[in-house]
């Protein structure tokens, strides 16, 4: 894909893609009512689809058939959804209103909502092995199942939010607050552009090009969470602001201020960028999702 393309129009496109892999992959029937209106209440919230859609976009910017790759672009958000379903629990964030609704522990109880989040972790990777079906080799598939746990996992989102937990009310480091960052949220997305790149059978190189753009993009994409907190809009955020500060979280505004904070993510996207040049697919899709994630509002 070469040339700038309506990035809104895209994102929607996709997004529409992955809801339709939810039809086939959601399989839901014949469970107890409350765990399956649970899942569905965040599930089909409106969220972004940032992640899946990345996977896919990669796969396309690297001449991949996308719609092979969809079993992969649900199980991510599966496990994203679950992240936030979790993360706004009383006993972590305690947050209210999530996805422009009420939180899901808010409708359903603090017990259904931890169990939708346990479902969903769990039907991922029952969803992922689908790539079989949709015409992966099984060594393949295998590798992306070990990733997506590897990130989504104990050295991946879950220790990062752990420690995001633990550094509240604490004056962290930068280096710190990286690690924090880096594996609560760029962990997830560094996902994405790994299994889209290995899925269309990119090269080792540019496999470690397209990782230290995720790196940056995710990295990135908390920094600009934490900056709309400060200074975002609820009603287009679909979550509450000041949430941080309430919680006396380590956040990059918190640390180094807005202005620092705005420049380390331009920074970012410049080396995103240089990355993205260096496998080689700097024309595509790819440099206006990094510049998507931070001038986004929502
Ligand atoms: C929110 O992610 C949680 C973070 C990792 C910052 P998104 O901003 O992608 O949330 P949705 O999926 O669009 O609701
Ligand atoms: C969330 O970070 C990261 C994950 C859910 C893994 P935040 O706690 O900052 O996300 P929001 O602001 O509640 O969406
Ligand atoms: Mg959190
Ligand atoms: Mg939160
Ligand atoms: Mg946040």
């Amino acid at each position: 894909m070469i040339g700038n393309i309506d990035l809104r129009q895209y994102l929607q496109e996709k997004a529409a893609q992955v809801e339709k892999g939810f039809k086939t992959y959601l399989t839901d029937e014949d469970v107890p009512e409350p765990l399956r209106e649970s899942v569905r209440y965040s599930l089909f919230a409106g969220g972004k689809r940032l992640r899946p859609v990345l996977l896919l976009a990669t796969m396309e910017a690297l001449n991949g058939n996308s719609d092979s790759g969809l079993p992969a672009a649900c199980a991510v958000e599966m496990i994203h959804t679950y992240s936030l379903i979790h993360d706004d629990l009383p006993a972590m964030d305690d947050d209210d209103y999530r996805r422009g609704k009420p939180s899901n522990h808010k409708v359903f109880g603090d017990a259904m909502a931890i169990l939708a989040g346990d479902a969903l972790l769990t039907h991922a990777f029952e969803t992922i092995s689908h790539l079989v079906d949709t015409g992966h080799d099984a060594d393949k598939v295998v590798r992306l199942t070990r990733e997506l746990a590897h990130f989504a996992g104990i050295r991946g989102m879950v220790g990062g939010q752990a420690a995001d937990l633990l550094g509240e009310n604490q004056q962290l480091t930068l280096e710190e607050l990286q690690y924090i960052h880096q594996h609560k949220t760029a962990d997830m997305i560094v996902f994405c552009v790994r299994a889209g790149a290995i899925l269309a059978d990119a090269s080792p190189s540019q496999i470690n090009a397209l990782t230290r753009y995720g790196r940056h993009i995710g990295l990135a994409f908390q920094i600009q969470d934490d900056i709309l907190d400060v200074i975002g809009d609820e009603q287009k955020l679909g979550k509450a602001v000041g949430s941080d500060e309430a919680k006396n979280k380590s956040t990059y505004p918190a640390l180094i201020g807005l202005d620092s904070s705005r420049q380390k993510l331009n920074d970012m996207i410049k080396d995103a960028k240089q990355a993205l040049a260096e496998a080689g697919v700097e024309k595509t899709v790819l440099a206006q999702i990094a510049d998507f994630v931070i001038s986004r509002d929502q």
